[in-house]
């Protein structure tokens, strides 16, 4: 079966999500969309370059909506960098003003193109504009996902390994809620060396709270350095394009839609082929289930002002 992913907006992000997956030959055929067509032709020819000495071939097609029509996975990584290097307030609503005007005219082109994938939403504030992707489209909410606290889950995951010396991979458990500052690490849902890390924390003294700040601060430590972010959300967003297009039914936080918030918000769900398979039920503390509302308001009245 030809596996084919659609990326909307090379940007910083766009671009690397694109040459990984060119890179590591995750795909038979790539679709590459900007509105720069002198940017977005010279990534393909760059791409094109580098086949020669890549372990897979790639087939591109370049600003082709039409072309999204048979697409498994398109990932929507639209931004606006000039807005982002205004960012001193460390608030992804900055891009809003843009973003929210290109999901308008991506999703009617998207929805005239017949694409019938799962579409992954990195483009920021990233629950509200995930929420404008469904509105606009009309596709099931299960097929529409945003990348969400799948990064600052990652980002916690750093923190608490090296907080232990161990591997970021041997530390388990999930942030929630908002991509963005009403976020918070559920130290319920955490993991290492086996044990719960409300255990391990006490008996090493470690400072949890310190820890979810540095997950939610992840962001714009590495904005700081180079005033974009990149490798860190590129590898989210192919993580989760590989589990569908891959039907690996992975449990994963990702921005999906929970009737009983009446929004999108990161909690963690069994993802495959078909977006959304199973929503998962955590048993959060009530300190963590007051966090989880007051996010889940904060992004729905967010979206409901944006679209009114
Ligand atoms: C990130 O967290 C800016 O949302 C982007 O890396």
């Amino acid at each position: 079966m030809t596996r084919k992913i659609g990326v909307i907006g090379m940007g910083h992000v766009g671009s690397t999500v694109a040459h990984y997956i060119v890179a590591e030959g995750f795909a038979d055929e790539l679709v590459l969309i900007d509105t720069n067509e002198k940017k977005v032709n010279a990534d393909a020819t760059d791409f094109e370059d580098a086949m020669a000495n890549l372990p897979a071939h790639t087939n591109l097609t370049v600003n082709d909506y039409d072309a999204l029509k048979d697409a498994d996975v398109v990932i929507s990584a639209v931004g606006n960098i000039g807005l982002q290097k205004d960012n001193k307030e460390h608030d992804r609503f900055i891009e809003l003003p843009f973003t929210k005007e290109a999901v308008r005219s991506v999703s009617q082109k998207l929805k005239a193109s017949g694409f019938s994938g799962v579409l992954v939403d990195i483009t920021n504030p990233c629950d509200v504009i995930t929420m404008m992707y469904q509105h606009f489209t009309g596709f099931p909410k299960n097929r529409v996902i945003g990348t969400g606290t799948l990064l600052d889950s990652s980002r916690m995951r750093r923190a608490v390994s090296s907080e232990l010396g161990i591997d970021p991979r041997s530390v388990g458990g999930y942030n929630l809620g908002e991509h963005g500052n009403s976020q918070f690490t559920a130290w319920s849902t955490v993991r290492v060396l086996g044990q719960p890390i409300t255990k391990v924390a006490a008996e090493r003294n470690i400072d949890l709270a310190k820890l979810d700040e540095v997950a939610r601060a992840g962001g714009y430590t590495v904005f700081h350095g180079k005033r974009y972010t990149n490798y860190g959300i590129a590898s989210a967003a192919v993580r989760l394009a590989n589990i569908i297009i891959s039907d690996a039914r992975t449990e994963i936080p990702v921005s999906n839609f929970h009737e009983e918030y009446g929004t999108y918000l990161s909690y963690p769900a069994i993802v495959g082929r078909s977006g959304i398979i199973e929503q998962l039920k955590l048993d959060l503390t009530d300190d963590e289930k007051q966090k989880l509302q007051t996010s889940a308001d904060y992004i729905r009245t967010r979206f409901e002002d944006t679209v009114s």
